[in-house]
């Protein structure tokens, strides 16, 4: 442990992992607890909370895990209110739950696209509504969210529900971010490219043929650094945007993509 988060209480929203293995919400989890975060982990599938609350124990820290589907408001304020009845304060919320669906206006379907909206946005939303003003209240706070290269330009192929949303996900960062400033709540995005996390083989790989090798190389390849980043490159942009060493740092974002979204390289 180096103490950057000590004394701090940490809601991460999406604390597991979608497969076996250290996706992003995971990675975070591990590095808040060595950084000296009391955490509460909150996810749809308990026993990968549980799993990412296995690891941080075993490191000497401390967390909680929960069943929570962050598309549910009732969910959401029973995760937030948890969090309050163990720790009495909330200093750090991440918002890392989201995911896509491939394919264009044409093959979307128009319910598909709401719960894209409802999986990469509209939980942000109330999440944000339901903590800044506490940690407002408290004299201050962090949250961080997690985004996509995706949001800032086409990936080669069509994601246009994830696009869409994750790019509304940093606009309205930004927006809220100027608006809870004076109060001392910091709201700023991590924006990763293409990681080598549980994600790629679980999902990615079934939805693009099933040759999980062949993505990973294809992933590789289109990273200006020749290799993907993984989850602790994620996590660690988000140990610095919850930390007190970036307290002049709001409505920001970090991109962590190893250079990709500054080409021009396409699919
Ligand atoms: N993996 C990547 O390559 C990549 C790239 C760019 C952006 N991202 C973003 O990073 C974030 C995390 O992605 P990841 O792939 O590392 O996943 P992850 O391994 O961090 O897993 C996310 C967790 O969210 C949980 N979850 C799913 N739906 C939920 C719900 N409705 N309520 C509560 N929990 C729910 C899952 O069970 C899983 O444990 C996402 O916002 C994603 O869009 C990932």
């Amino acid at each position: 442990m180096t103490d950057r988060l000590k004394y701090k209480v940490a809601l991460v929203l999406g604390a597991g992992s979608v497969g076996e293995g250290v996706g992003n919400g995971r990675a975070i989890c591990v590095l808040f607890g060595r950084e000296g975060a009391q955490l509460v982990g909150a996810d749809v599938n308990l026993a990968a909370a549980e799993e990412t609350a296995r690891l941080v124990k075993a490191e000497g820290a401390t967390m909680a895990a929960l069943a929570a589907d962050v598309t549910q408001e009732a969910d959401l304020r029973r995760a937030v209110d948890e969090t309050l009845a163990r720790h009495g304060r909330i200093d750090i919320l991440v918002n890392n739950v989201g995911g896509s669906i491939p394919g264009g206006p044409e093959e979307i379907e128009p319910d598909a696209w709401r719960a894209q909206f409802e999986f990469n946005l509209h939980y942000v939303y109330q999440s944000i509504r339901m903590v800044a003003p506490l940690m407002a209240n408290q004299g201050g706070g962090a949250i961080v969210n997690l985004s996509s290269i995706a949001g800032l330009r086409h990936l080669g192929n069509d994601l246009a529900a994830y696009a869409a949303s994750k790019a509304g996900l940093q606009h309205f960062s930004r927006v809220a971010a100027v608006r809870y400033a004076p109060k001392g709540v910091r709201i700023n995005t991590v924006i990763p490219g293409l990681m080598n996390t549980p994600l790629v083989a679980q999902r990615l790989a079934k939805s693009q043929g099933g040759d999980a090798a062949a993505l990973i190389a294809k992933r590789n390849a289109r990273t200006p650094t020749g290799k993907m980043g993984d989850a602790w490159d994620v996590a660690w942009a988000a140990v610095y945007l919850a930390s007190d060493e970036a307290k002049f740092v709001t409505g920001a974002e970090i991109v962590v993509d190893g250079g990709l979204s500054a080409t021009t390289r396409g699919g």
